[in-house]
């Protein structure tokens, strides 16, 4: 339903986002899927909804660059470009704080986050209202263009979507420039609605895929390289059994095996996706040799389950590409 971003509409909003449903809203670039970025839950409804193979990570949406202090470590670099270009179409992607609340798989399990203040006055609205970042990627169906007006997400996501809060058309049409600042050197991630010549001047060089002549050599860990987690300890797929030493991840009815931890008890899969990330995370340490995960249906989110899983269990991880999301 299209709703006016009116008091009521966006406490309508606020109201449906602390249930951990997602809400579509609207941007200067392109209407967002919006969900609770604390809540697992709302996070896994999000890729539930976009219908993503795989769990690309968020971009995180706050009201300020104060609230993005508390999420993310701040830089120098990072804290003048804020002050130029946000609010605006302009995304970071920075290391995470120790206690940084937000969901894990909001992040795709990985130590960084993706970070904007964007400049629509209805997303400002909805984010203060609501006290807590939102996580959103662009609001349509994965492999589909980006929606740039409410009716855009009414018919690319229906009835998935409980509200849409209409703020007209977007005025940039192009999603965020998505710059890395995570390591030693600047990595522009996608170009977008801030020319990245207008970054260089206040930070210098930024080192450019796909740029032929880039002002640097590439920096021996460019932002791309980091996009998917592996937990250190082996993972064993679809394990029937628990072998000496392994943790065992559970999903489902377990018959007479003991597990370690369970992915969902019921064989949710919209509850295993909300666990995926901290269980392996709990299971990663010393004290097991590997871990062993009980085979997971291929159907709805378990395809990007798997396909977590199996990227994981991958010993030589190859270099992951941009896919169209
Ligand atoms: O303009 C925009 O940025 C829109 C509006 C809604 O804000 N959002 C958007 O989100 O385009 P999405 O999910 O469609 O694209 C986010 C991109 C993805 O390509 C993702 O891989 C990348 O950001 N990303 C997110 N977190 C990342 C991280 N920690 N490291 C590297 N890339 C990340
Ligand atoms: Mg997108």
């Amino acid at each position: 339903m299209i709703v006016a971003p009116t008091p009521q509409g966006i406490a309508e909003a606020c109201r449906l986002l602390r249930d951990g449903h997602v809400v579509g809203m609207p941007t200067e670039t392109v209407y967002g899927l919006a969900g609770d970025a604390y809540q697992d839950n709302a996070m896994a409804r999000i890729f539930e909804v976009k219908n993503r193979p795989t769990f690309n990570p968020l971009i995180i949406h706050v009201a300020s660059a104060e609230d993005a202090a508390n999420l993310v470590e701040m830089s120098i670099e990072a804290q003048a470009l804020m002050e130029v270009f946000w609010p605006g179409p302009l995304t970071f992607v920075l290391n995470r704080t120790k206690d940084c609340p937000v969901s894990l798989l909001a992040s795709g399990g990985l130590d960084t986050l993706a970070i904007r203040c964007p400049a629509h006055p209805v997303a400002g609205r909805l984010i203060r209202e609501y006290g807590r970042p939102l996580a959103a990627p662009s609001a349509n169906r994965s492999m589909r263009i980006s929606p740039t007006s409410a009716d855009d997400v009414a018919v690319s996501l229906g009835d998935l979507v409980p509200l849409i809060l209409d703020g007209g058309e977007c005025e940039v049409g192009l999603e965020s420039t998505i710059l890395d600042l995570s390591g030693d050197v600047p990595v522009l991630l996608r170009p977008g609605g801030v020319l990245v010549e207008a970054l260089e001047a206040i930070v210098g060089p930024i080192y450019q895929m796909k740029k032929e002549s880039s002002p640097q050599s590439p920096p021996k860990a460019p932002g791309m390289m980091h996009r998917h987690y592996a937990p250190h300890r082996p993972l064993r797929l679809n394990a029937t059994d628990c072998r000496v030493g392994e943790a065992l991840l559970g999903f489902g009815e377990v018959g007479s095996l003991t597990v370690t931890l369970n992915l969902s008890v019921s064989g949710d899969l919209t509850e295993a996706a909300a666990n995926l990330f901290r269980m392996m995370r709990q299971l990663d340490v010393d004290f097991y040799t590997g871990i062993a995960v009980m085979p997971i249906p291929s159907v709805g989110l378990g395809v990007a389950i798997n396909d977590r899983l199996q990227r994981a269990a991958a010993l030589e991880e190859k270099l992951n590409t941009f896919t169209h999301d």
